[in-house]
């Protein structure tokens, strides 16, 4: 991270804590789809990306996503409704900063969901599946470049990524809630073109449950910073399947806008039991 992206990231940081007084412990990313969770918080400040100083702007047309800060579950939180994803053009840096500014602004904990395709055979579409672990080697790394030591250690441990303690607590909460709840590894890779079949092979071979295309740059990067991670996917398309099936975008979020009442209970559950 170069002198003046930090500076940047500091700055808007402060931007951000002189229109919100509170410190939110708890970082929650919305995944394509998952909106509707915001719904959840008690909406204490609200505030459009385009009017953030520094903070990437969207290339989608009209809706340029949110920042949310409030209460859910008893809890300060702050919720990113609209993440950036490297197919769009974003560079890595920009990628994270949502990620990086939620740990200055004194957030602990990180809860990211996705709408993921499905490689695991016992999976189905609909399915929730909790990150175990994942594969980031087909992506960028978004700690390429000069570290800076401020945020984190030139080389970060990788060894629990998604934290055990919280797992457990999210099987638990699942548990209280009676939904069934997967468990598995995920892959990240780029996009924006969903995989081919011999593709969805070889991930699986290697050893993932799940594919997406987003959530391990923002995982690697709250590492980084000493922050702990829980991710849930949305099993929205099975990729390894015997039918001639085509995957759509359509599809993706249909299945995903179906589950999230689901995803939305859990995380509920989970961040009033910590
Ligand atoms: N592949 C990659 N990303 C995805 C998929 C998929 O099948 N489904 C939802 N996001």
């Amino acid at each position: 991270m170069t002198e003046n992206n930090i500076r940047k990231l500091q700055q808007t940081a402060l931007w951000l804590k002189n229109s919100y007084p509170h410190q939110p412990e708890i970082g929650i990313v919305l995944g394509s789809g998952i909106g509707n969770l915001s719904r959840e918080i008690e909406i204490e400040f609200q505030v459009e990306y385009s009017r953030i100083p520094d903070f990437p702007v969207s290339t989608v047309k009209g809706h340029s996503g949110e920042l949310i800060f409030g209460m859910m579950s008893g809890k300060r939180v702050m919720a990113m409704a609209g993440r950036f994803h490297f197919y769009e053009g974003y560079d890595a840096e920009q990628v994270v900063f949502p990620v990086r500014l939620m740990r200055l602004m004194g957030v602990k904990t990180l809860l990211l969901s996705n709408a993921a395709g499905g490689m695991n055979k016992d999976f189905k579409v609909g399915d929730l599946m909790m990150i175990t672990d994942h594969i980031s080697l087909f992506t960028f790394n978004p700690l390429i470049g000069p570290n800076a030591e401020l945020l984190g250690p030139r080389f970060p441990d990788m060894s629990e990524p998604y934290n055990k303690n919280l797992i457990e607590k999210a099987r638990a909460a699942a548990l209280r809630n009676r939904i069934p709840v997967r468990e598995g590894v995920y892959a990240g890779v780029t996009g924006p073109s969903f995989e081919t079949r011999a593709e969805y092979r070889l991930l699986h071979m290697a050893g993932a449950d799940a594919v997406g295309m987003s959530t391990v740059q923002e995982t690697i990067a709250a590492v980084h910073m000493g922050m702990d991670v829980f991710a849930m996917s949305i099993i929205t398309d099975m990729g390894i399947r015997e039918e001639d099936n085509v995957i759509t975008h359509e599809e993706v979020l249909q299945a995903a806008r179906e589950a999230e009442p689901r995803l939305t209970a859990i995380f509920k559950d989970l961040i009033g039991s910590m």
